[in-house]
């Protein structure tokens, strides 16, 4: 248990109950980061209230109950009631020390371990990814990666759009090309000019439209030659969807796609189950859900369109069944949809409908975890020139070619080989562009921002990358290896201690993004242990510390931190090279 934090509440939580009895066991002891301390305690003032008594006189109870000599020096009262900690520097350091031993990195198992399902990316196949679904993408693949570490079972599920109207126009334009064609190859690597080719004959060709509609229904009924048909764009467009996610280091596979067209067998039993219920109504042809509190700006209820009037199902329905195969198929404790935010009247009406089913019994939590707009410099959403969304495949190579021109200003040049150097500028170039929507609370617009994000300044992919490479040319410098150190640290210099203290609280980071599903908040943790440790390398000599036990305390603290920075980018998915 290296975490100060908890340590603290713990103990505090002790004191709570040993003063005021276990009737309060359930008081929170509010540890927080403290200007004039390490940590202070904010229990007291709650307390006070629920005890009718003045806040200073329990923190003053509190402390007399308080157990914390072997951790901190005596805390004492400040302000209205806070309780200050101080810790001691040779239990910072002992607890250093141990996380060096400790192949966890003080990552502590969650309690209650669980079935997450965890859908992200979902794009829609045949067109090219966007930066909406970069974000989620990249977002829904480190909180993935989160919950694993404490230990939850993630399902990774891909909710690709592969299914619908699209589709019989996509199919006639691939009958149209040939199967073998150089056109239907696009499938594979730029899917968007075979959507926009079938496009253009839709829109342009009253007899291509025809068919596209006649194949539609072929589809749905599912008439096995176009089946066929449907199965090889799908099969392309997966090489497509697979190549992305490789470059972009994305733990999603082809297990994981579990498209809109899986559902299509149990539709008819959702919609059958809602009218046996009494929830489904007809209204203006088409069968409805109307969950309560859900109004539009007329004020009149809305409703949720389980089958439209042609009889056909849509969008809702396949998500209404997508809830029920993720309860009772998946066994799900937990379901995040890491989605844009544009959808959320859309899937708060399906939880709604799904609630009101019984389909998701009390305990099971569904949530949004929603993804903000990504806008570009001029505070608009992002678009090329031409006014479409911002293909990924060119996006990820300009952030390459634009990652290859800062490292020469580092001179990396000089040191690397050429196919290194490919390697190192497309680590730094996809980290860059990963690290900056990471970085962002997911759920506020983020502008993308080439300048911001491809830099060694402030909090971003290079600088948190380059701390790395800098750690290990120490080693490499003194010709050590970084994983021999002797987990011996001391505290002795104050940047020392704050760098020591910070890194304790790693595992607690990752527990807080696997609870929030924020992975901003472990972005902000690494970029506070990049800068420490920048301070504390200005101001302690490390290899030329004296004595030798100093410069070997320092090299250990290195070698965490060196850990700790790597573990961490690595629940990111940002990629790190061992040097720049
Ligand atoms: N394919 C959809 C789109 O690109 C996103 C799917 C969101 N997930 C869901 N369960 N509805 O807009």
């Amino acid at each position: 248990m290296a975490d100060p934090q908890q340590v603290l509440r713990d103990r505090v939580r002790g004191a709570i109950v040993a003063s005021f009895g276990s009737g309060l066991a359930d008081a929170d002891p509010l540890i927080r980061s403290s200007a004039f301390a390490d940590f202070q305690a904010n229990a007291a003032l709650p307390l006070a209230k629920r005890l009718g008594r003045a806040p200073r006189d329990i923190a003053a109870e509190l402390i007399a109950a308080l157990d914390v000599a072997d951790i901190s020096s005596e805390p004492s009262v400040s302000g209205p009631g806070f309780i200050n900690f101080t810790l001691r520097d040779d239990w910072i350091a002992g607890q250093a020390a141990g996380l060096l031993r400790d192949d966890r990195l003080g990552i502590v198992p969650a309690e209650h371990p669980q079935t997450v399902v965890a859908e992200y990316s979902s794009p829609n196949i045949a067109k090219e990814m966007h930066v909406g679904h970069l974000r989620s993408t990249i977002v829904g693949d480190a909180i993935a990666r989160a919950l694993e570490a404490v230990g939850h079972h993630v399902v990774r599920d891909n909710h690709v759009g592969d299914w619908g109207t699209q589709f019989g126009m996509l199919i006639e334009h691939l009958l149209d090309v040939g199967e073998n064609s150089a056109e239907a190859a696009l499938l594979r690597t730029d899917p968007n000019a075979f959507y926009q080719a079938a496009r253009r004959a839709f829109d342009s060709e009253p007899a291509f439209a025809a068919r596209s509609r006649e194949r539609v229904v072929k589809l749905q009924g599912g008439d096995p030659a176009t089946l066929r048909l449907w199965t090889q764009l799908m099969g392309m467009s997966r090489e497509y969807l697979r190549r992305t996610y490789a470059t972009l280091r994305v733990t999603l596979t082809d297990d994981d796609v579990r498209g809109e067209s899986f559902y299509n067998d149990m539709l008819p039993g959702v919609v059958a189950d809602l009218e046996a219920k009494g929830l489904a109504v007809i209204s203006d042809g088409a069968l409805c859900v109307f969950p309560p509190g859900f109004t539009g700006r007329d004020g009149r209820p809305l409703p949720v369109i389980v089958r439209k009037s042609d009889r056909g199902y849509n969008y809702s329905s396949t998500d209404l069944a997508t809830v029920r195969y993720r309860v009772d198929k998946l066994n799900c404790d937990r379901a995040i949809y890491v989605v844009g935010s544009d959808q959320a009247l859309h899937l708060a009406m399906i939880f709604a409908v799904s609630r009101e089913a019984g389909w998701i019994p009390p305990g099971i939590v569904f949530e949004h975890d929603q993804i903000g707009m990504v806008l570009g410099t001029d505070g608009t959403r992002l678009r090329t020139r031409e006014g479409e969304a911002v293909p990924l495949s060119s996006l990820l190579s300009e952030g390459i070619e634009r990652a290859r021109g800062i490292l020469d200003e580092l001179g990396a040049s000089s040191e690397a080989d050429p196919g290194e150097l490919d390697a190192i500028a497309e680590d730094v170039g996809i980290g860059a562009i990963k690290y900056a929507d990471l970085s962002t609370a997911r759920d506020s617009a983020y502008v993308f921002d080439w300048d911001r994000m491809i830099t060694f300044r402030g909090n971003t992919g290079p600088y948190l990358q380059y701390a790395t490479a800098r750690i290990r040319s120490i080693f490499r410098k003194a010709g050590l290896d970084e994983r021999g150190v002797s987990p011996a640290t001391a505290v002795t210099a104050a940047a020392e201690r704050a760098l020591a203290l910070k890194l304790l609280a790693f595992g607690a980071a990752v527990s807080q993004v696997a609870e929030t599903a924020e992975p901003h908040r472990l972005c902000g943790y690494l970029f506070d242990v990049a800068s420490l440790f920048t301070t504390f390398y200005e101001e302690c000599p490390v290899l030329r510390a004296e004595p030798a036990s100093l410069r070997e305390a320092r090299l250990a603290l290195c070698a965490l931190t060196l850990r700790v920075l790597t573990a961490g980018l690595g629940l990111l998915g940002v990629p790190v090279p061992e040097r720049m």
